[in-house]
């Protein structure tokens, strides 16, 4: 592996410059301000924001086409730039990339395509002495069929490793233990001839889902933790956690709803809690930050993992603001629907204020680029920004995936053989099988995971700027005009807009803790929202219209002197019309001659 960048860097010292500082006058006196390097002292989770990277598009430093932790290095004044406060990397553990990384050989070590443990150690350093905190990918509810214990596990009923995994005869006259489909190929069972049973997997048959269950596997997933944890990461976002604990016995699902008809009986089982505290006391010992992964949780059931001090999970990943354009999963398309987003942003908030913490987020890389989906490409730069106020001033942390912060969009690839997710081929193949080619392809436009994994595109130069070679993967030919570098020195770029909405969020005590309302819930055009704390009151609003709309205020609103702390427009011209996407942040301010 060639020592590009990365070690280059490191001989000159600290804050040399990165492929984007050197395109900015911005960035330079911002990576210079390290902070305390101390990565878990004991700050309050809840005013963090968050960054997160699936290296392999993010940025490629040593010259393979594939991103790496070289380039992560290289970006860390980036990120500092933008003003997130910690990193969670996407698995980047060694993985037959089945399903790109979250389909592990070797929790212990780091994929050779993104480097080796020294070198992740450096990327962490660099990070805490930026006053950043990481994150690393837990994914325990399965493993890769190549990890060593599955192969042992195959090798019969009596071995160390026997009970690590769900294994069962069939039932008989050949059939499959039970019906349960899994979420990504077929049905959750698959035939292995060498131990001649079934094995489990509720994902891709290359990742059979480990046996909770056995105290030796919940073991092992505490050993994985420390040994992060002693190695001085922040904590974790623990992948579909919920599914750890299936019910006893098995027992058939629906038989409807084909993706998911076992998930009543894989998802929040009998031992959920109790397997959780156990990892949540060694999260403890170390002040461990833990994010859960839970697909489909209602609120109720999410405030048992969530709430007191004794809770088991510091916020949760919940998916209903994820289906405001489809029925479960972007693969059953529906037109957008903005009232449908706003139940789902509400809901969250009215049911965890005062008792547990959102975790904020519209993309990540489970699904299409926002704005393809909730937004408008003709009003690229102000449905960005307006999508990005939306949520990112709600109260919890707010979350950003790799690419949102410029805008990137969604790509169409002209067949499904140039797809790579596995969930994707696995749709187009299995689901809506009598629809033409055509209109099955276009499904995949809308949905498919691919679109938010095409390679970062840091400036408008060969491949983008995230290699020198040509990318692993196809890069969105509207690099040109969609990039970090144009946007770091455009005033109103989307870029730059993130970067003050999570300037004002991390200075305002209001904006971070404060209490949460909607106004005007039916509004199919506006949403429109306010946080409030001691007596400050600031309103979010944003035009979700493509036509010039008049500005709705609260009827106490109305009237009262405010000041505009944000927006998305350059300058207002008439005060009461919002413009296409427009978004204004303000801050109600205390009458003259009031006392209040
Ligand atoms: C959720 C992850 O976010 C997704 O990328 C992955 O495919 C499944 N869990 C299975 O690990």
């Amino acid at each position: 592996m060639s020592e590009f960048a990365f070690d280059e860097e490191i001989r000159q010292e600290e804050g040399a410059a990165s492929a984007i500082r050197s395109e900015t006058a911005e960035t330079p006196a911002v990576a210079e301000e390290a902070e305390s390097g101390s990565s878990r002292s004991a700050d309050d989770f809840r005013r963090l924001s968050f960054y997160q990277i699936w290296i392999r598009s993010f940025a490629d430093g040593n010259g393979d086409g594939i991103g790496d932790l070289y380039g992560v290095y290289d970006k860390l004044p980036y990120l500092k730039y933008l003003g997130v406060d910690a990193i969670w990397f996407s698995p980047i553990y060694p993985s037959p990339n089945a399903d790109y990384g979250y389909d592990i050989s070797d929790y212990k070590n780091i994929h050779p395509d993104y480097g080796t443990l020294d070198q992740f150690k450096r990327v962490l350093d660099k990070a805490h002495s930026l006053g950043m905190k990481v994150l690393m990918d837990l994914v325990i509810n399965h493993t890769s069929d190549e990890h060593p214990w599955f192969k042992e596990s195959c090798k019969g009923r009596d071995n160390p490793y026997s009970d690590y995994y769900i294994w069962r005869d069939g039932r008989k006259k050949g059939r499959l233990p039970n019906n349960w489909n899994s979420q990504f190929e077929g049905k959750a069972w698959e035939w292995n001839e060498e131990r001649g049973q079934y094995y489990l997997h509720v994902f891709a048959k290359k990742q059979p889902d480990l046996n909770m269950d056995n105290p030796r596997v919940r073991e092992e997933v505490k050993d994985i933790m420390r040994f992060w944890l002693d190695m001085g990461v922040d904590g974790f976002r623990e992948d579909v956690i919920t599914f750890i604990s299936k019910r006893e016995g098995l027992p058939n699902g629906l038989p409807f709803l084909p993706a998911i008809n076992g998930m009543p009986h894989y998802k929040d089982g009998p031992h959920i809690m109790e397997y959780l505290e156990e990892f949540r006391a060694v999260a403890r010992e170390y002040g461990a930050i833990q994010i859960g992964e839970a697909p489909y949780t209602p609120t109720k059931t999410a405030l048992r993992y969530m709430s007191g001090e004794d809770r088991v999970l510091d916020m949760m990943i919940q998916f209903d603001t994820m289906t405001a354009d489809c029925f479960m999963t972007e693969y059953v398309h529906l037109p957008f629907s903005l009232r449908r987003l706003k139940r789902a942003f509400s809901k969250w908030q009215y049911a965890l204020e005062g008792k547990a913490w959102n975790a904020l987020y519209l993309e990540n890389h489970d699904h299409p680029r926002v704005i393809s989906r909730y937004g408008s490409r003709l009003f690229w730069r102000e449905s960005g920004t307006c999508l990005c106020a939306a949520y990112m001033l709600q109260q919890g942390c707010p979350f950003i995936y790799q690419g949102q912060e410029i805008g990137m969009l969604n790509i169409h690839l002209p067949s499904i053989d140039h797809y790579l997710d596995v969930a994707s081929k696995n749709a187009y193949h299995s689901f809506h099988l009598k629809e033409p080619a055509k209109k099955r392809l276009r499904r995949i436009h809308l949905s498919s995971r691919d679109s938010a994994r095409t390679p970062v595109q840091w400036t408008a130069g060969r491949y983008a700027g995230f290699s020198k070679v040509r990318p692993w993967f196809y890069l969105n030919h509207n690099y040109k005009h969609i990039n970090a570098a144009a946007q770091i020195k455009d005033p109103a770029s989307i870029l730059r807009f993130y970067r003050r909405c999570l300037e004002l969020r991390k200075g305002s005590e209001t904006l971070i803790y404060g209490t949460y309302r909607e106004y005007f819930p039916k509004s199919r055009s506006h949403y429109v929202y306010e946080r409030a704390l001691n007596g400050e009151r600031i309103l979010v609003v944003c035009s979700f219209s493509h036509i010039p709309t008049l500005l709705r205020l609260p009827k106490d609103w109305i009237g009262k002197p405010k000041t505009l702390l944000l927006g998305n427009y350059a300058k207002i011209h008439d005060e009461d019309l919002l413009r296409p996407y427009e978004t204004r942040v303000y801050r109600m301010e205390a009458a003259a001659g009031s006392t209040d």
